[in-house]
């Protein structure tokens, strides 16, 4: 381990690890997109080298299909699996529906389309990610390159007659020009504040023409598994209305860490 990880990051690791014990022999597993779900990549390129774990995973990203293949991991596409038994994935916000705001790495068409196509989605977080309402986080909405200004003041009009508290998008930006997700299209962010109703908020944009999809993921999530910097994680299952604690040990030789 070249160097000590932040509580952050502590925490992100304890719920990929714990969230990489549900995978099992012969599954066919989403893999999400962004700093915990590398973490997740990790923990579960250990699994199959140190205790002889075989699955096939399908990548959310570019990003994340290069990390499973350079970590030696089984690379499937979705249409060659089908259907999926578990997704695992980050999330930018949950709440206590497990509701969730997804996107901030771009990556937000491939993780619905793959986490919907899942028999259960688990999301992997640390505790700050856990909202009363969603919103605070910007929503991520992908939309087509063609006519994407018309997009946007088609959704700020929209904006108007929904429950929420600012209506301003913004294009993401990569550097000095505009940000492209693996599809080829653009993010806009809308900076909402307060979702007052997700699920018709996450209905109404996609409607819009020039809309793709929007980053809010409405009764999807199964369980989520929220990590904290001590070690301990605690696992919300909504179906069956259980929730669980454990506590994870870090050991600074594992494999993992080496090239952190
Ligand atoms: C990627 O597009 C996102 O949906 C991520 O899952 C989300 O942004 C969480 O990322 P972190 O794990 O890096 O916080």
């Amino acid at each position: 381990m070249t160097g000590e990880l932040s509580p952050i990051d502590k925490a992100k690791f304890v719920a990929a690890k714990r969230a990489a014990e549900m995978v099992e022999d012969g599954m066919r597993v989403g893999l999400g997109t962004g700093s915990t779900a590398a973490w997740l990549v990790r923990c579960l390129a250990e699994l199959v080298q140190e205790d002889g774990l075989r699955f096939r995973g399908v990548p959310t990203s570019t990003r994340t299909a290069e990390l499973a293949r350079d970590l030696g991991l089984e690379v499937i596409s979705l249409d060659e699996a089908r259907w999926l038994d578990l997704t695992i994935d980050g999330a930018d916000e949950f709440n206590a529906d497990l509701n969730l705001i997804k996107g901030g790495g771009g990556a937000l068409l491939q993780e619905k389309i793959v986490a919907t196509a899942s028999d259960q989605m688990v999301v992997i977080a640390d505790a700050a990610k856990e909202v009363e309402n969603l919103g605070a986080f910007p929503l991520p909405v992908e939309v087509i390159p063609f006519g994407w200004q018309t997009t946007q003041a088609l959704i700020e009009e929209t904006l108007v007659s929904m429950d929420v508290m600012g209506r301003n998008a913004t294009l993401r930006m990569n550097g000095e020009v505009p940000f492209v997700t693996d599809e080829g299209n653009h993010i806009l962010d809308l900076h909402l504040g307060r979702i007052g109703n997700p699920r018709q908020l996450a209905l109404v944009i996609n409607q819009i023409p020039g809309v793709v999809e929007n980053g809010l993921f409405i009764d999807i999530c199964d369980q989520v598994v929220i990590g904290f910097a001590d070690g301990r994680v605690e696992v919300r299952d909504i179906n069956a209305g259980t929730v669980s604690e454990d506590r994870l040990d870090f050991v600074e030789t594992d494999n993992l860490f080496q090239d952190i």
